[in-house]
């Protein structure tokens, strides 16, 4: 096959994406006392040291700086910020302030998530997102961290992936806190939407009060290609269109329009939803493959084909194929500028994570040729981390850590990266010497 030069808009932003839990160490919250249960985590792992990454980050940032990284997606641990309610920890707070100030002196664009599926145990004790207040709670969170951050030059997401905390958490009992119950996903859903719209409220009436210049706000999505197992049977048909409505788009719809969907169709119109998404955050991984006869939200899962490779532990098939379409019915559906701000693979396979990024950079580059307005790309993750369920089994780092010794060590799938980024995009060459040969 032949390839062509793809250069990539002059003010595309490259980078990568980590969250508080996964790597700092030393949290105590929602996720640290799930870890502790047994049989929850694959390798019997918990995230009590994962990467250091609390006293690590200037050394992390000096490396992604190495890579050539313009941008850096992390998260703030609510529960260092807030231990117990409406009390807040002004060390912590000053911690955040340095990791900011550490990426702003390397020239490397902070985007900071407010909530990346962690909670504080006070909020974990009252139901969390089953709890009617808790988008007010989270709101009067995102308001202090404006009031601390708003100094600095960021881009704000409120809430990492409000699907799979609604679905793992609630429906399919994978994650804290565990239940499996169709209403409530829908309850903790509805709730986070609510949380969304407070967060960005509360983040611009900061902004305005003090006369600074309004940020970029935006959700992260987890969107996933739903597939008819067969093409050519309706049931299948509408059924992965049913599932692509509710897993990827009932939401930021509603995000969007400022409307809460209603199961019975008369969604009530939410005023804090008003002006809160200045961009989308897709987070791409995989496909799903449905089938009528199986029961999808009962975790009834299709066989994977057996052609294609897979991500380590959690069995995520690489299908790139599914980027175009996914980003461009985003850009359909809201017109609204997009993020990429997570994409990537768990594998001790190298070359396979290279294959990876550069298949999935051509969908990219077909959106941007189709005129969707895309503002960056993030991989997931700067390092190895602790990959929740799978534990330290599962390896998306672009950089290695060698948990003994807590050592660093950069993959070539980082210099690769490196020299797209310098390349502005993937030339010729470079497809020809990563894809070719592939399958
Ligand atoms: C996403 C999460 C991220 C990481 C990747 C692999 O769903 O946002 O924390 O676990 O998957």
């Amino acid at each position: 096959m032949g390839y062509r030069n793809l250069e990539f808009p002059d003010d595309f932003l490259w980078g990568s994406a980590a969250s508080a839990h996964q790597t700092e160490g030393g949290n105590h919250n929602s996720w640290s006392e799930w870890e502790k249960i047994p049989g929850k985590i694959k390798d019997g792992s918990n995230a009590d040291i994962a990467c250091d990454h609390y006293n690590r980050y200037k050394d992390d940032f000096d490396l992604a700086k190495e890579l050539g990284h313009q941008i850096h997606r992390f998260s703030i641990e609510w529960s260092r910020i807030e231990p117990n309610q409406g009390r807040w920890n002004d060390s912590e707070l000053g911690h955040y302030e340095s990791v900011i100030k550490t990426l702003l002196e390397r020239n490397i664009k902070p985007m900071m998530t407010l909530h990346h599926f962690a909670n504080p145990i006070w909020f974990r004790d009252m139901d969390a997102w089953l709890n009617p207040e808790s988008p007010e709670l989270f709101g009067k969170y995102a308001r202090k961290a404006a009031e601390v951050f708003s100094k600095y030059n960021l881009i704000w997401n409120t809430i990492n992936e409000p699907m799979v905390v609604a679905t793992l958490g609630h429906l399919f009992g994978e994650f804290p806190p565990g239940y499996k119950d169709f209403n409530k996903t829908i309850t903790a859903t509805m709730n986070m939407l609510k949380a969304h719209g407070q967060a960005a409220m509360n983040i611009r009436e900061v902004y305005d009060e003090k006369g600074l210049e309004q940020p970029l706000i935006a959700p992260v999505l987890s969107v996933s290609y739903f597939m008819p197992a067969n093409a050519d049977n309706k049931e299948d048909v509408e059924l992965a269109n049913y599932l692509d409505n509710l897993y990827n788009q009932e939401w930021i719809r509603g995000a969007v329009t400022g409307i809460i969907p209603d199961l019975d169709g008369n969604g009530e119109r939410y005023t804090p939803l008003e002006n809160s998404v200045d961009f989308i955050g897709l987070n791409y991984y995989s496909r799903q493959v449905v089938s009528s006869e199986l029961d999808y939200l009962a975790g009834e899962m299709a066989p994977r084909n057996p052609n294609l490779e897979r991500c380590e532990g959690l069995d995520w098939e690489v299908y790139p194929q599914g980027y175009y379409p996914i980003i461009k019915s985003y850009w359909d559906n809201y017109r609204k500028p997009i993020f990429l701000t997570e994409n990537g693979i768990g594998t001790l396979d190298d070359m396979l994570k290279q294959r990876y990024i550069v298949s999935h950079l051509q969908q990219v580059y077909r959106a941007i040729e189709d005129k969707v307005d895309i503002r960056g790309y993030l991989v997931w993750s700067l390092t190895d981390n602790f990959e929740w369920t799978q534990g330290y089994s599962s390896h998306f780092g672009l950089v290695e850590i060698d948990y003994k010794t807590q050592e660093r060590h950069s993959r070539n799938s980082a210099f690769m990266y490196r020299d797209i980024i310098r390349n502005n995009g993937l030339t010729e060459e470079l497809q020809q010497r990563i894809l070719s040969n592939w399958r």
